[in-house]
């Protein structure tokens, strides 16, 4: 069973990749490697015994999507998570967000049509539910206007599958995914964000190990019982193992529907002192950070009711916060030892 995996050496990809080899897969890997590095495919063949193809290509280019697809026409399935992710760079920039999250995804769709292959995975977000009325949110939560390009982009790509759907035989799953963090626990695939990281765990590792001063709590006044944001953190390998999940019910011909979505969470929401403190506790050092002002644009709570995928997938995120702010700490520091 061949499976193409866009965006696989990235930080979710890399982990699916994995997945997807140790249940029996062939994995072929499509990547531009704007945002991570060739090597990764080394990793994950330490991981697994087995080394990944990759091909370096644009998914933006359709000429060149269209001749993977022709010499790849044995793939049973797709899991799409080739896409820029920065919420505030797609503000500043939204027609590079457009262009490439949604021309790759036509360009995906258009050459799935032509070599008959019917099986897409969707890499989507909780982002497409903005703040909702009130948590948890399961799958039928309206879509609200996105608050980004990023965001954006999820939902339309959302759109152009089900459309597509209407005139082909294709089938696809989108995956609503929370707020993934950690690491695989051998510590050799894990979140390297380019620069100075946006998101929170990783801005908390590359403090603790001394690359950044200190640590901003962006804002400590939200209606929470400690005044800061609540989201609901997955373990990367927990998400991961969903997408085989997925994979398998479309291969078996499980679905119910032709579109079917699924949100990806724990159900527990935790607060940012909450992560702080389990990072804390789990790492044994003292953090660094200062509470200042609001990040603009953030919601002020979110956790998922994930008990659709844990029915209908059979499938349930199994670690725990501090299970999963370990994993992101041995990470950090097994990278930064090797460099
Ligand atoms: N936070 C801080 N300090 C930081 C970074 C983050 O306090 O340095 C806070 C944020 O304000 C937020 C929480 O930590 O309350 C989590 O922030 P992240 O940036 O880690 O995650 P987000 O929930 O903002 O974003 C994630 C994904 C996006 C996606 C969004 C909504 O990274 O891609 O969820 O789905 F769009």
């Amino acid at each position: 069973m061949k499976i193409l995996v866009t965006g696989g050496t990235g930080y979710i990809g890399s982990h699916t990749v994995v997945e997807l080899q140790q249940q029996g897969f062939e994995v072929v890997i499509v990547d531009n490697l704007s945002n991570s590095q060739a090597s990764v495919v080394d990793a994950i063949g330490r991981i697994t015994g087995k080394r990944p193809s990759l091909e370096v290509f644009d998914l933006v280019d359709r000429d060149k999507t269209d001749d993977f697809f022709r010499r790849h026409n044995d793939i049973q399935g797709v899991i799409h998570f080739a896409a820029y992710k920065a919420v505030g760079e797609s503000v500043a920039n939204p027609l590079l967000y457009y262009r490439n999250n949604l021309v790759s995804l036509m360009n995906i769709l258009e050459s799935m049509a032509t070599y008959q292959i019917e099986n897409l995975v969707f890499s989507s977000s909780c982002t497409v539910y903005g703040q909702p009325d009130e948590p948890p949110v399961s799958e039928t939560a309206p879509i609200k206007k996105a608050e980004s390009p990023y965001g954006n982009t999820k939902q339309i790509s959302e759109e152009i599958i089900q459309d597509t759907l209407k005139s082909t035989s294709l089938k696809a799953i989108a995956l609503r995914y929370f707020n993934p963090i950690g690491a695989h626990e051998s510590a050799l695939i894990g979140e390297l964000p380019l620069g100075i990281p946006n998101n929170l765990v990783p801005f908390i590792t590359q403090t603790a190990i001394g690359i950044r001063q200190q640590l901003s709590v962006f804002g400590d006044d939200y209606n929470t019982p400690d005044g800061t944001a609540i989201r609901d953190y997955i373990h990367v390998v927990d998400l991961a193992k969903a997408h085989v999940v997925a994979v398998k019910r479309m291969i078996e011909n499980r679905m119910k529907h032709h579109f079917e979505v699924f949100n990806l969470g724990t159900g527990n929401g935790y607060s940012v002192l909450d992560v702080i403190k389990s990072f804390e506790k789990v790492s044994g050092r003292k953090l660094n950070y200062v509470i200042v002002g609001r990040r603009p644009g953030d919601v002020e709570k979110v956790w998922a009711d994930p008990s659709l995928s844990n029915r209908e997938l059979g499938w349930k995120a199994l670690k725990n916060l501090d299970e999963m702010n370990a994993s992101a700490w041995k990470w950090e520091q097994y990278y930064r030892s090797k460099e």
